[in-house]
């Protein structure tokens, strides 16, 4: 059994994680400051409320629990906002994430799993991304994405006992396979979720964003991966580390992808509601296609997905969403 630090715990993706923590013999904080994350979201383990710019309380409490393992999902996520405020995410991403790195390794919690994103690959040629290419992000959420990708490689460079578990997220998408808990973000640019608001009059139509792509239909192409299959990547990359393993860099995705049009036929099949939808111009700095190249997870950490399948995470997002309250 261990102690884990859970920071971003009440937000979208940190829930699902602390749920199948729940359900592990680990014992669990979450440190968030409910800035879009839920308290009814957090269905396991103890809620401290607070934010990273508080180094006292989070120092203070890294030294009344003594944690083995730091997950860090707190931060903040819109790419477009990030470039109109790229200091608010220079500040919540790179600056907070450094000083509690830094808290980590004074308080001796030597390992760190951290929320990376396809972001950091910016414009891959051919459009499908392994981790040993170039990153060149083309936005300020994932050049500071980036710079903690750097901070943790250095930091461990530089701490034999320090080590890491980066993940790059593509698309998440759907909600807990059981209901218990989904996305809540209320602003959120997600697809999936969008088109899901959009078949139930939550919003009166949505925009596509392009499509004279060269791809099949126009439209971009992602990898849509199912929260508790990037939830279950976490829990390997626990594993991992706390059996020693050395600090690695893994890509969270399927390797295959759909087209906008492609997931908006699948919500409107699933929904039963041919909701409107308009087509507006492409949006700088999207890239034609993003997929991962998804072999390098199952092999470190021997994570096997088990929801790779659009359909069930759209029905996932779906009913979440139908019963979605506050
Ligand atoms: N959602 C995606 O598709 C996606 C893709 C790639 C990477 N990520 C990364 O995964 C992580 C989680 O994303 P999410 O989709 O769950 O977002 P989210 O907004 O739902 O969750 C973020 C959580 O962090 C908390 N938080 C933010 N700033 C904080 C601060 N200063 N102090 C304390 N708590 C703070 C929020 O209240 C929220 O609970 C983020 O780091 C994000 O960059 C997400």
């Amino acid at each position: 059994m261990a102690k884990i630090l859970v920071t971003g715990g009440a937000g979208y993706i940190g829930s699902h994680i602390v749920n199948l923590l729940g359900s592990s013999d680990h014992d669990i904080i979450i440190y968030d400051n409910l800035s879009t994350g839920r308290e009814k979201s957090v269905l396991a383990g103890e809620l401290v409320i607070g934010d990273l710019e508080d180094h006292a309380k989070l120092d203070a409490l890294m030294k009344e629990h003594n944690f083995s393992a730091c997950f860090h999902f707190a931060g903040s996520i819109i790419v477009p906002e990030s470039v109109t405020d790229p200091l608010k995410y220079y500040n919540n991403n790179t600056q907070n994430t450094l000083d509690l790195i830094n808290l980590c390794v004074k308080n001796k919690i030597n390992k760190f799993i951290f929320s990376s994103t396809a972001a950091v690959y910016g414009m891959a040629p051919g459009g499908v991304c392994s981790e040993e290419m170039q990153v060149q992000p083309i936005n300020p959420y994932g050049r500071t994405k980036l710079m903690t990708e750097w901070m943790l490689e250095d930091v461990a460079h530089a701490h034999d006992d320090f080590n890491f578990v980066i993940l790059r997220y593509f698309n998440v998408a759907g909600a807990n396979i059981e209901g218990k808990v989904g996305q809540c973000s209320p602003l959120s640019t997600h697809l999936i979720k969008i088109a899901c608001e959009t078949a139930l009059g939550k919003r009166d139509k949505m925009f596509v964003f392009g499509d004279d792509y060269e791809t099949k239909d126009g439209t971009c192409i992602r990898d849509y991966i199912h929260v508790d299959d990037l939830a279950q990547a976490h829990i390997d990359a626990l594993t991992y580390l706390l059996k020693g393993g050395e600090s690695t860099l893994c890509n969270c995705g399927y390797g295959h992808g759909f087209t906008v049009k492609e997931v908006l036929e699948v919500v409107k099949k699933v929904s039963g509601v041919d909701f409107k939808i308009e087509m507006g111009p492409r949006r700088a700095g999207d890239a034609p296609v993003l997929m991962s190249k998804a072999e390098k997870i199952g092999k470190v950490l021997g994570w096997t997905p088990k929801h790779d399948d659009l359909e069930l995470i759209v029905r996932t997002a779906f009913e979440w969403e139908k019963n979605l309250k506050d």
